[in-house]
């Protein structure tokens, strides 16, 4: 067999476990939108049976034989190649899925299922001390993961690089304490000041149904082809691809509340619009997937906020919302609403955070897991640990486990690693932004006119088609000239809050 035909074999096998994963991702669509409640039990049967397969797939001897050949051969000798892009993304993904023992894997599966409705449970009721057992148990079990994958530095390490591959924990560290440092000062400034904007006007009354037209449209009118995806319904947003011209947004609507809806739907949108991005004939192997986690909420972002709070959006939108909502907006101007979805409060809950202060959110999750992981926190320490942090980074502390240590899911279902990757969403995306504005000029003055067209082909080109070919740190150095830093999401902070304020 030459290496030409072993790589058309390593892909085949490839696109066909893309198959199975496309088929799962459809499962999981149904059951979070359209399942009969009875079904769930089967419909877990079938999953599982899936992921077994999956696995067995990914870990298959004969594809490490495939996958040590290829990366020996002439074929991926030019780094910039989709050949070793394919090959070395697939090497490292396999070398680590070996390294994790079956029984770890089912231990994991076991212990997030079960700690889920423990969670739940604890949250409902406000009880930390009934999580603990799980959470200690689950932590322990992504020890051993870590150590079973390996790392150089820190245990974090090894987590992290599953949802941001190639990201170190001492970097990640460095960026979000400066961002820390930049953000505190800047919200405590805000709220210092006299002219206080009031966001009362989200809270009127949004008929759903004028709700799901508009987020349609102004979906559609951004760039979120249609014809290639659905929006539908969901009690937890997300996004969602089932195939190369298949992606599905989900999203949530609260009559008394605006935002959730439509930022909600902006945001998934971007996602989508990443996923509608990438390149279809290379769907299945790495050159058609995206980057990482903080990537693609780099997308999701820069459309809910570089793009959808900015005042040139909003001067085409505005009318448009007006003609859905004539009772709650009448009595407003551009510039009034505008404000009303720029405002900055600090508060419990990270879903419910503002732009400014999320991050804030995140870090202190970021820093509190590390050290989970790492043994510098016990898990007895945590809610100390959580409100100590609230207190001095956002003033505030929590009146309860429930809206506090206990109110995300990220924890019980395992997902150490996964947190940090919000905060380095939000600081690619402004990077991304600046340099889509300095190479395609002023963005706002087509905004305006409702044209989206040039800055989604911008993120095509530089972002979307370049699927796993980077790192997200090259892939952010080769877009922007710069390494990740907090700069730019603090300038456009400053630049879209302290007008608001009068500051
Ligand atoms: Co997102």
């Amino acid at each position: 067999m030459d290496d030409q035909t072993r790589y058309e074999n390593l892909c085949q096998r490839v696109r066909e476990t893309a198959l199975l994963q496309s088929t799962s991702a459809l499962l999981e669509w149904d059951q979070q939108t359209n399942l009969p409640s009875q079904a769930d039990d089967y419909r877990c049967q079938q999953l599982t049976f899936l992921a077994g397969e999956v696995h067995r797939r990914r870990t298959d001897p004969e594809l490490g034989e495939l996958l040590n050949q290829l990366s020996d051969s002439p074929l991926t000798e030019d780094p910039e190649s989709d050949q070793a892009a394919v090959v070395s993304n697939l090497k490292r993904e396999f070398d680590k899925d070996v390294r994790v023992p079956a029984q770890l894997v089912e231990e994991i599966t076991k212990a997030t299922s079960a700690g889920h409705n423990i969670w739940v449970q604890a949250r409902k009721q406000n009880d930390y001390a009934s999580f603990a057992p799980t959470l200690s148990n689950i932590v322990d079990l992504m020890q051993q993961k870590a150590d079973a994958v390996g790392y150089e530095d820190c245990r974090y390490d090894a987590l992290l690089d599953e949802y941001e591959p190639g990201a170190k924990t001492a970097d990640v560290t460095k960026v979000l304490e400066a961002l820390r440092i930049e953000l505190v000062p800047l919200i405590e400034k805000i709220a210092g000041s006299e002219n206080r904007p009031s966001s009362e006007v989200l809270h009127r009354n949004f008929p759903v149904d004028a709700q799901k037209a508009f987020a349609k449209y102004a979906s559609e009118q951004i760039g979120f082809d249609y014809a290639r995806g659905r929006l539908d319904e969901t009690h937890h947003p997300f996004c969602t691809e089932i195939g190369p011209n298949d992606c599905r947004i989900l999203t949530r609507y609260d009559s008394s509340f605006f935002n959730s809806g439509f930022f909600g739907t902006l945001h998934e949108a971007g996602h989508g619009m990443y996923e509608q991005g990438l390149r279809s004939d290379q769907y299945g192997l790495p050159t058609g997937k995206y980057c990482s986690l903080g990537i693609h909420e780099s997308q999701s972002r820069l459309w809910e906020n570089l793009v959808g709070r900015s005042s040139a959006f909003w001067k085409f939108f505005f009318p448009v919302a007006q003609q859905h909502f004539p009772d709650a907006l009448n009595d407003q101007t551009v510039d009034s609403f505008c404000a009303s979805i720029n405002t900055v409060q600090p508060s419990l809950i990270r879903v419910e955070a503002d732009e400014a202060t999320y991050n804030l959110h995140i870090i202190i999750r970021f820093e509190l897991e590390r050290d989970l992981i790492d043994g510098k926190l016990s898990v007895e320490d945590l809610p100390d640990a959580w409100n100590s942090k609230y207190e001095s980074s956002l003033g505030i502390t929590p009146p309860s486990f429930s809206d506090g240590v206990l109110q995300d899911v990220h924890w019980s279902a395992g997902l150490f690693g996964y947190f940090p990757t919000y905060s380095l969403g939000n600081l690619y995306a402004s990077q991304f932004f600046a340099s889509a504005e300095k190479e395609v000029g002023d963005l706002g003055v087509l905004f305006a006119k409702g044209e989206f067209s040039d800055l989604k082909l911008w993120l095509n080109d530089h972002v979307h088609r370049q699927g796993q070919k980077y790192s997200s740190a090259q892939l952010g150095k080769r877009v922007t000239g710069l390494d990740l830093s907090h700069e730019s999401l603090i300038a456009d902070l400053q630049s879209r809050l302290y007008p608001v304020y009068g500051l």
